[in-house]
């Protein structure tokens, strides 16, 4: 089976008690572990960004462990928060130095569970409609990145998109993200960063054909949800 959930904010190590941002955020680690309950060795789950709150691979041991700990082989992809991410080579790397087998690294590349495509990017947002030519380069690489995953899924039909950031929130629509999905014939998106109050504004439903969904911890109150 193949499952997703995005934003786990792990802090085993850094200072960071995840209550304050909001009760249910309270013991969140053991959610997880409880969520992640329906989930067999022999599944898949896409987690899309923002894993911990570590500055650097050796400050986040602790939350790579309990990641590895969970059943089932996971892949990750990268949030804005993950400070400690430098490239792949060096994650996949300090993986395999501290004995981390069951964590995959989607980054340009993509991956293949039964019939679909696992594909992604971490994705940007734009702060208005005229963004600064930073944000704009910044996206532009993304969609590129976007591009490079969906290319390597080669003829398969069914490709399944993850991000991090939401190509639709509120105003905001990252039409140059879109129009990668819509030609590469992607019909599904999850996507994670967004939580608290702000989902209200996270758009879940289609789009262009694409079925968006949010699936931010706390959004699935940490429980991860089955694809297929
Ligand atoms: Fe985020």
């Amino acid at each position: 089976m193949l499952w997703t959930i995005g934003d786990l904010h792990l802090s085993f190590e850094a200072d960071k008690p995840m209550d304050k941002f909001g009760p249910e955020w309270a013991g969140h680690a053991e959610k997880l572990t409880a969520g992640f309950s329906d989930v067999r060795p022999e599944d898949v789950t896409v987690i899309c960004g923002d894993l911990t709150w570590g500055m650097d691979m050796r400050s986040c041991l602790s939350d790579f462990r309990f990641i590895d700990a969970l059943p089932g082989r996971k892949i990750i992809l990268k949030g804005n928060h993950d400070y400690w991410w430098s490239t792949a080579t060096r994650a996949k790397a300090f993986f395999a130095e501290n004995g981390i087998d069951s964590i995959e690294i989607l980054n340009n590349n993509c991956f293949f569970h039964e019939d679909a495509a696992l594909c992604g990017t971490r994705g940007w947002m734009c702060p208005n409609e005229n963004p600064a030519p930073h944000d704009r380069k910044i996206m532009l690489r993304e969609i590129q990145r976007l591009e490079a995953s969906l290319r390597s899924a080669g003829e398969r039909e069914r490709k399944i998109v993850f991000l991090h950031y939401p190509p639709i929130f509120g105003r905001f629509y990252a039409q140059g993200l879109v129009e990668v999905m819509e030609r590469y014939g992607v019909r599904e998106c999850y996507y994670g960063h967004i939580h608290g109050a702000g989902r209200a504004l996270a758009f879940e439903g289609t789009d262009r054909g694409i079925r968006y969904r949010l699936v931010s911890a706390d959004h699935l109150r940490f429980r991860p949800i089955k694809i297929m």
